[in-house]
């Protein structure tokens, strides 16, 4: 059994720390998952690792199928989910390279589906949500983070955008009045459907870049990509540490 499941985002479709041992494909009710599920050792740890937007990078947030992946994890048993995602940063200590496990969560994404109890229900089912992401997880990416010196934002609220387009600089004005630091695509609805099966969950951000008319000028994706590649590293660093943790609370 298979209890920890990474899910890469945006640079992070390869965990080339990962043994890769086998590769499982999972149909579910929902379809297709972004991938197979690829199984291996994390700092010699089992884990299983899901790239959210494909092995190729080609499906875009909008497109992912939510569902159909957390159905996938929970249909093997994994019980902790750590989420990795590349985000933009909002608030003053939130500048590139910058890496955060957010505690709140703020959804502005639409048309999307975000729930598993949709349909043939025996009862209406409401799930608290009050700390959407889960203490345990949180703690060992904290954790990974000191064991591998390196800072990190432990208190943020990301704010989950709809996407493809970045935002406006009122948009992110108004995200940071309504109290967001970060801004990312993929956030929502993976976080709440993860909550419906139960599956501890938890999300390691990587700023790539400041959000929409927080730094002069317009956002140069040459930049993200840069900012992207050099932080990968630091993000590699801190699973190393924070898998092993998440594998002895088990
Ligand atoms: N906005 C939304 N999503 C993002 C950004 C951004 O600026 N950077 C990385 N993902």
């Amino acid at each position: 059994m298979t209890e920890i499941a990474i899910i890469g985002g945006s640079g992070f479709s390869r965990l080339k720390s990962l043994q890769i041992t086998r590769k499982e494909v999972i149909h579910t009710p929902y379809g297709e998952a972004s991938a197979p599920l690829m199984h291996g050792l994390l700092a010699g740890v089992p884990v299983v690792f899901l790239p959210r937007h494909g092995p190729g990078h080609t499906i875009p947030p909008h497109k992912i199928n939510y569902r159909a992946n957390i159905w996938a994890l929970k249909s093997i048993e994994v019980c902790n989910v750590i989420s990795v995602a590349a985000v933009g940063g909002i608030t003053g200590n939130m500048e590139p390279g910058v890496l955060a496990v957010p505690d709140q969560i703020i959804d502005y994404t639409y048309g999307r589906h975000q729930t598993f109890f949709e349909n043939d229900l025996t009862k209406v089912t409401h799930i608290d949500f009050t700390r959407p992401y889960c203490e345990a997880v949180r703690q060992a990416l904290i954790q990974g983070a000191q064991k591998s010196a390196q800072q990190v934002q432990t208190h943020a609220t990301y704010g989950a955008v709809q996407g493809p387009r970045l935002e406006t600089a009122m948009e992110i004005h108004r995200m940071e009045q309504d109290g967001c630091d970060l801004v990312g695509m993929t956030g929502m609805p993976e976080a709440a459907l993860a909550r419906e099966f139960g599956l501890c969950y938890a999300t390691l951000a990587l700023v790539v870049n400041w959000a929409a008319g927080k730094s002069p000028g317009e956002i140069s994706l040459q930049e993200i990509e840069a900012n992207l590649e050099e932080g990968m590293l630091c993000v590699h660093r801190l699973m190393e540490q924070a898998v092993p943790i998440l594998g002895q609370n088990q």
